[in-house]
């Protein structure tokens, strides 16, 4: 039955919302509904701005008084879950159709898992597009840059379908909670100030900064994920809907990237890059892959993919974390102060590193610029602002993308032995996260017959001062020693 006919049957009630996207607020006027007894077809339900607000100038605003002794309305926590997602939809039905649902279930209580049900379907089809909205937005949107009382702010313009604003602000408060930001939307807007977050009226494009610097940074990170050899343009189309385009500064590349992709999968096979192809057979074959690796972000900072070096048979691998700057700078690993920290209790405990293969689980140096306070700000490392470059952590994803590399190392070294130098070389190895408190001094067998040893990264010791360090050095010493016993038992 549509609104307007509502108008003609006479008696119906008109519920005026007072947000859009309030679930709690639909709730109680429902529970009030149901109480008084009014069926679905005698409710017209508003929403400010929306469209069936001007309709219903006759109906009563007054809300019916509940039965005190009807019992509440009863549904289950399955229907509050979608509800909960429905009412963010853009469709002004929405509380209607939740209403008439809500009614149903008093006489139907399974009626939520008829999928076929028409009101069933459409609830589904409704949250399935507000929860796509959701993540499009949390995908898509970009902030750009400005300057804003003597600060860096950052602005955003986007277009949600739904009303999605308010249920997203958390991610992107907690995601970007150390920059100032503003998110602008037709629906609202959100603004946040390091500390509290605001709302605000609808804004429009032309609120908006159009291009500043941090578009170059978002389309140099773009360019480097784009692995032509995945392209699938229907797929990509759908994954990232045209519409989304002209708010992202990186999509004015793709019809580049796509005219380019080809010669560029050329070029990943022949350095054996491919993720489904054979990994590299030789030494030299990943030297050259992991220089033209820009799996993660890492590879595209600038910097150079550090190759690991040593005897290509040896029977222990050592492997650390990442190249450090120095390492960066002269393409070798550990040749920096951690290396020469390192250098010094190999030979304490009788280890040759001459007759050692040494990596590290990733190959590219990851950084933050030192004239950058703030690490959070997302793509910071990305720039390349500044000269010093300050060591950050790998994440154990960028750990798990260049494994590739690793693994591929391993399996043309075949060490009898891998003696992994902290946590993120013992991940690499692993492929899961362990405590080295917990991992060292005991042996992990590994499933192609050789074994890791887990210990501290010199690194760590290089922190320390006094006591601890002394201690800790002992530690490391202790560790260092076992692996050489086991080396001339394997021997
Ligand atoms: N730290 C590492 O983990 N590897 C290096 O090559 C240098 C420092």
């Amino acid at each position: 039955m549509t609104a307007l006919q509502h108008v003609r049957l006479g008696a119906y009630h008109v519920v005026p919302m007072a947000a859009p996207d309030d679930f709690d607020e639909w709730r109680d006027h429902a529970r009030r509904m149901a109480m008084a007894d009014v069926p679905p077809d005698r409710v017209a339900w508003t929403e400010p701005g929306g469209p069936a607000g001007n309709l219903f100038t006759h109906g009563d605003r007054r809300l019916p008084v509940p039965d005190r002794e009807a019992p509440p309305p009863r549904v289950s926590r399955r229907f509050i879950e979608i509800a909960k997602t429905v009412i963010l939809h853009a469709d002004t039905d929405r509380f209607s159709l939740l209403y008439r649902v809500l009614w149903r279930l008093q006489s139907k209580p399974r009626l939520i898992e008829d999928g076929a049900d028409a009101d069933i379907r459409a609830m589904a089809d409704m949250a399935r597009g507000v929860r796509r909205d959701i993540h499009k937005m949390r995908a898509f949107l970009r902030f750009r840059e400005i300057e804003h009382e003597g600060d860096e702010y950052f602005v955003a313009w986007f277009e949600p379908q739904h009303h999605i604003l308010r249920h997203n602000a958390g991610f992107f408060t907690r995601r970007f909670a150390n920059m100032l930001w503003s998110i602008l939307t037709p629906r609202g807007s959100l603004h946040w100030d390091g500390d509290t977050l605001r709302e605000g009226p609808p804004a429009t494009r032309a609120d908006a900064p159009n291009g500043d610097p941090v578009e170059g940074m978002w389309r140099a990170y773009y360019a480097s994920i784009f692995n032509p050899a995945r392209l699938k343009i229907d797929a990509m189309l759908k994954e990232m809907p045209r519409r989304y385009w002209k708010n992202m500064p990186e999509a004015q590349l793709i019809p580049d990237l796509i005219a380019g992709a080809q010669a560029r999968e050329a070029a990943m096979v022949s350095a054996g890059a491919m993720e489904n192809g054979e990994r590299p057979a030789t030494l030299d074959a990943v030297d050259k892959a992991i220089h033209a690796c820009a799996r993660c972000p890492i590879g595209a900072l600038e910097n150079r993919a550090v190759m690991g070096e040593g005897v290509p048979d040896a029977p222990l691998m050592i492997m650390g974390e990442q190249p450090g700057d120095i390492e960066d700078r002269q393409g070798r690993p550990f040749v920096g102060p951690a290396g020469q920290l390192l250098d010094v209790h190999l030979e304490r405990a009788g280890i040759d590193r001459r007759a050692a293969y040494v990596t590290n689980a990733v190959k590219h140096f990851k950084y933050v610029s030192g004239d950058v306070p703030n690490r959070d700000v997302p793509n910071r490392g990305v720039s390349g602002r500044g000269k010093r470059r300050l060591h950050q952590n790998p994440s154990a994803r960028e750990i798990d993308t260049c494994r590739w590399w690793v693994e591929a190392e391993r399996a043309i070294v075949r060490p009898r032995v891998v003696l992994a130098l902290g946590a993120s070389a013992a991940r690499s190895v692993l492929g899961k996260t362990i405590s080295v408190t917990k991992a060292r001094g005991t042996p992990v067998p590994l499933d192609d017959g050789s074994e890791l040893w887990v210990t501290v990264h010199p690194s760590y010791l290089l922190r320390l001062e006094g006591p601890a360090r002394e201690e800790q050095a002992r530690l490391f010493d202790a560790d260092l020693a076992a692996v050489a016993a086991r080396l001339r038992e394997l021997a």
